[in-house]
């Protein structure tokens, strides 16, 4: 099989979606890999790295399977060609429309189901990872305080308090980090299963009375009005106890739930950090801008647009390992063979080639 790795083109985006060492991989399995030139450049994988581990620098887009980050320009590719990448199948048919309109069978790693065969493909999670991490550290570097107590010839300096709202596999990760950097950490959840998970990782659940239900897939479903109205009221009047507040907060395919109303931002005390991981998708924070850091009576409020990007070599790493995961399924035998009667190819496949369809 030849498989084509391309150069990523969206603004800001520093991964790759092989690196060299899953491209060795494939290469002693018989498979041809072809690299855009500089395609792991912004991930510090060279050219040369990628050929020593056998790969050819060229065209990525003159083979069977392209293998992306993000989806690449539809009129790059050709009728019969596979596409594996992370395509956005819930929030932008249209590109998923051009896709199937090329011919391009296509195969979206958000829709690989959730179940536990599939975890080496979970690209969600992998790089939810990434993002709950660099939360924590984006936020300890914005507060004007420390995250650990601390006990100084100058007196004892008090914990920081950390808010984890939404504490899904990225929440999780937030709380983990900012437990390991000292801070007293709280997390919550519309998910009732969370609250074991929460305190299994040494930090408090916060009751805001509130619970909702686990759907399909181990996601949450959307809270009615009244719920959300509820929530609201209780995290304006809770809010101000806390030095930083991350949101997570996601419903597969909606809008990210509000959480944050302005009037509770205007509660917290001046110098608190609010990182929103929900910017893209609208933000949990009403005040939140996506892609853009601002203050809003004194309360620093991020919104990163794509923190996997800012950790490109182990974001890479990991989807890579996803990617190959995904690869391996398709072709077990080292030539692609699509069994659409398979639940995981089934579900991952968002377009396919008319004339096999
Ligand atoms: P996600 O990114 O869709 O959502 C993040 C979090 O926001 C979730 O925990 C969700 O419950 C929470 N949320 C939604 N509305 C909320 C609200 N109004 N207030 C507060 N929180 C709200 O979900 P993610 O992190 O991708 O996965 C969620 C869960 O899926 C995992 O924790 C796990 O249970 C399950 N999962 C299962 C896997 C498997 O079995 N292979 C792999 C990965 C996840």
């Amino acid at each position: 099989m030849r498989v084509g790795v391309p150069k990523e083109t969206a603004p800001g985006e520093r991964r790759v979606a092989l690196v060299p060492d899953a491209v060795q991989k494939l290469f002693d399995k018989g498979h041809e890999v072809v690299v855009e030139s500089g395609a792991g450049a912004e991930a510090s994988f060279e050219d040369a790295d990628y050929e020593a581990a056998g790969a050819r620098v060229g065209d990525p887009f003159g083979v069977d399977l392209v293998v992306a980050v993000n989806r690449p320009d539809p009129d790059r590719l050709r009728e019969g060609q596979v596409l594996v990448g992370l395509l956005q199948p819930l929030t932008d048919s249209e590109a998923i429309e051009r896709l199937a309109a090329r011919g391009v069978t296509a195969f979206a790693l958000e829709s690989i189901p959730r179940i536990t065969r599939a975890q080496p493909m979970d690209a969600l999670s992998s790089q939810a990872t990434v993002a709950g991490y660099k939360a924590v550290l984006l936020a300890a570097e914005r507060l004007p305080r420390f995250l650990p107590m601390l006990t100084t010839a100058a007196g004892t300096i008090r914990p920081a308090k950390v808010l984890v709202l939404g504490a899904g596999v990225a929440g999780l990760q937030a709380i983990a980090t900012a437990r390991r950097l000292g801070a007293q950490t709280f997390g919550f959840d519309v998910r009732p299963v969370v609250r074991e998970q929460v305190e299994s990782l040494g930090a408090t659940f916060l009751d805001l009375g509130v619970v909702g239900e686990e759907g399909e897939g181990g996601y949450a479903r959307e809270l009615t009005p009244d719920e959300m109205a509820r929530q609201q009221e209780e995290l304006e009047r809770r809010l101000p106890e806390f030095d930083v507040v991350i949101t997570t907060a996601l419903v597969p395919g909606r809008p990210a739930p509000r959480l944050i109303p302005a009037s509770a931002v205007e509660a917290m005390q001046p110098g608190s950090v609010i990182v929103d991981l929900a910017a893209v998708a609208g933000g949990n924070c009403e005040l939140t801008q996506a892609g853009v850091d601002c203050v809003e009576h004194g309360v620093a409020i991020l919104g990163p647009a794509n923190l996997p990007a800012s950790m490109p070599v182990d974001a890479s790493r990991l989807y890579s390992r996803n990617v190959t995961a995904l690869l391996e399924h398709l072709a077990p035998d080292g030539q692609l063979e699509l069994d659409f009667e398979d639940e995981i190819t089934a579900a991952a496949c968002v377009t396919r080639e008319r004339v096999s369809a």
